[in-house]
């Protein structure tokens, strides 16, 4: 794999003074993620910057050290020194602060942030809870992770939330001028230069833009930040009273509630369960 460009790294976060307020954990995410996606042979587009290609991108797979899908919380981080970290015990009945707490670690801050801003352009609850929810199931696994996270929050919020959650993952690739959401730049590095969307994620945003709830799904990735926003102050305190009145945390605890989706807020609470 090609060492990274340093100057390119920190400017595409937002230059030295956003890294400098990032969390050693956030810097660690995006270092992981930029690593990922760093092609063995960029290509240069006309602008004079250099973008790996989808086939680059693929050619890769074999030196990575896991699936680019896997969630966060199943591999050893960049700052775990090859270990993997004992997670701590969650209580009985966990809620989803706990979870937040210990089990969403690489995409807190990014999740933390978004719901920020969604708070600060004034969206309603539903939306920031969109927003404060639409990553967590990184933690889980990455591919498709709109409908993983729209399935394992279902029971718990409101089916507009839910929307919104869902069709995040195919409308970000979707410029929205009028809503003011441009296609974000450090997709070339995810995705490849030269990425098209498959048939079901074109599907779901023909299916999206005409849907009475595409605002909301269209806000969230407005307010699905890439740059750390040094003014954000990140923490889950401002949400919990939003969490209170629209998620419906269940009596007996995420997990314990033999619902539809226990089975995967229980592996979130376990990853190390052999089966
Ligand atoms: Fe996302
Ligand atoms: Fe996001």
């Amino acid at each position: 794999m090609q060492p990274l460009d340093r100057r390119d790294f920190i400017a595409s976060l937002g230059g030295a003074a956003a890294v400098a307020l990032m969390s050693h954990e956030a810097r660690a995410a995006a270092l992981e993620h930029a690593l990922m996606s760093a092609a063995s042979a960029p290509v240069a587009t006309a602008d004079g910057k250099k973008y790996p290609t989808v086939a680059e991108l693929e050619a890769q797979v074999p030196d990575l050290p896991r699936r680019r899908g896997t969630g966060s919380i199943l591999f050893a981080g960049d700052n775990d020194n090859g270990k993997l970290p004992l997670l701590p015990k969650l209580p009985a009945r966990p809620t989803l602060p706990d979870f937040f707490a210990s089990r969403f670690n690489a995409p807190r801050n990014h999740c933390l942030q978004s719901a920020t801003l969604a708070l600060k352009k004034g969206a309603d609850q539903e939306v920031v809870l969109a927003a404060l929810l639409h990553d967590t199931v990184l933690s889980l696994i990455r591919s498709d992770h709109g409908w993983w996270s729209a399935q394992m929050y279902e029971p718990y919020v409101s089916a507009r939330t839910t929307f919104a959650i869902r069709y995040h993952q195919a409308l970000r690739f979707y410029p929205d001028e009028k809503a003011g959401y441009e296609y974000p730049e450090i997709y070339y590095n995810f995705f490849g230069v030269d990425y098209v969307p498959p048939p079901h994620v074109e599907a779901a945003y023909q299916y999206a833009r005409r849907h009475k709830w595409y605002g909301a799904a269209r806000e969230l990735t407005v307010c699905d930040l890439y740059a750390f926003d040094k003014d954000a102050r990140v923490s889950i305190e401002p949400f919990l009273d939003i969490i209170g009145r629209h998620f419906r945390t269940p009596r007996e605890g995420l997990g314990n509630d033999n619902s539809p989706v226990a089975h995967m807020w229980r592996t979130l609470a376990n990853p190390d369960a052999p089966l």
